[in-house]
């Protein structure tokens, strides 16, 4: 009797084991690879984020749902990496005619709330698309955006440097802009270097 019920007990406990390791197993590739996997790893992109626009309001993911998102993480004092995918952007919308283009909200978020303040962004956003939403917030809130975004970025010493505080420093990101949609889910990311003619007819096919 005592020796049905131990038997008993392994075999629930091997079988525990087992499933414990066949989930495990499952996830390893999607561990192993997310963050090289942009374009398949929908779920690993996009998540709650709350900041300030360019108008000084907090907005959150939430007051984005129903229209897509075109999110772009940068600084205003990028010299040209940041202004040439804000121009793609814009550019890429303009050529996307106004009926899908309306549902659509470029969003550029600061790497660099340091020096990127309400006002910063509020006149930075206006050299490019009319409806630019410029996106800032304390360093934490910052952090946390980019992290669900899996955007990588890091202040680096300027060359040269020494030109005055706001000047020693530049920074270094992902340049890479996602497409989210009206649910706010991950759909598609175009990588620095698209043009807009192309990027205007992906968002062709992808917005309906
Ligand atoms: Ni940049």
């Amino acid at each position: 009797m005592r020796l049905k019920v131990l038997l008993i007990a392994t075999a629930f406990l091997l079988a525990g084991v087992l499933l414990a390791l066949l989930m495990f197993e499952r996830q390893l590739p999607a561990l192993l690879g997310g963050a090289r996997q942009i374009t398949t790893g929908k779920a690993l992109i996009g998540g709650p984020f709350s900041l300030l626009d360019h108008r000084g309001r907090r907005v959150t993911e939430k007051d984005f749902r129903g229209r897509y998102m075109l999110v772009y993480f940068g600084f205003t004092y990028c010299p040209d990496v940041c202004p040439a995918g804000l121009q793609v952007i814009s550019e890429a919308l303009r050529m996307l005619g106004e009926e899908k283009a309306q549902k659509v909200v470029p969003i550029f978020i600061t790497v660099d709330p340091e020096r990127d303040t309400v006002q910063q962004m509020a006149s930075y956003v206006k050299n490019f698309h009319p409806r630019l939403v410029g996106l800032t917030g304390s360093k934490k809130e910052i952090a946390a955006a980019a992290s669900a975004f899996r955007v990588y970025y890091a202040k680096v010493a300027a060359e040269g440097g020494a030109n005055g505080a706001s000047d020693d420093y530049t920074m270094d990101h992902t340049a890479i802009t996602y497409l989210m949609g009206p649910d706010g889910a991950f759909i598609a990311h175009f990588s620095h270097g698209t043009s807009a003619p192309d990027m205007a007819r992906r968002l062709g096919q992808l917005i309906r």
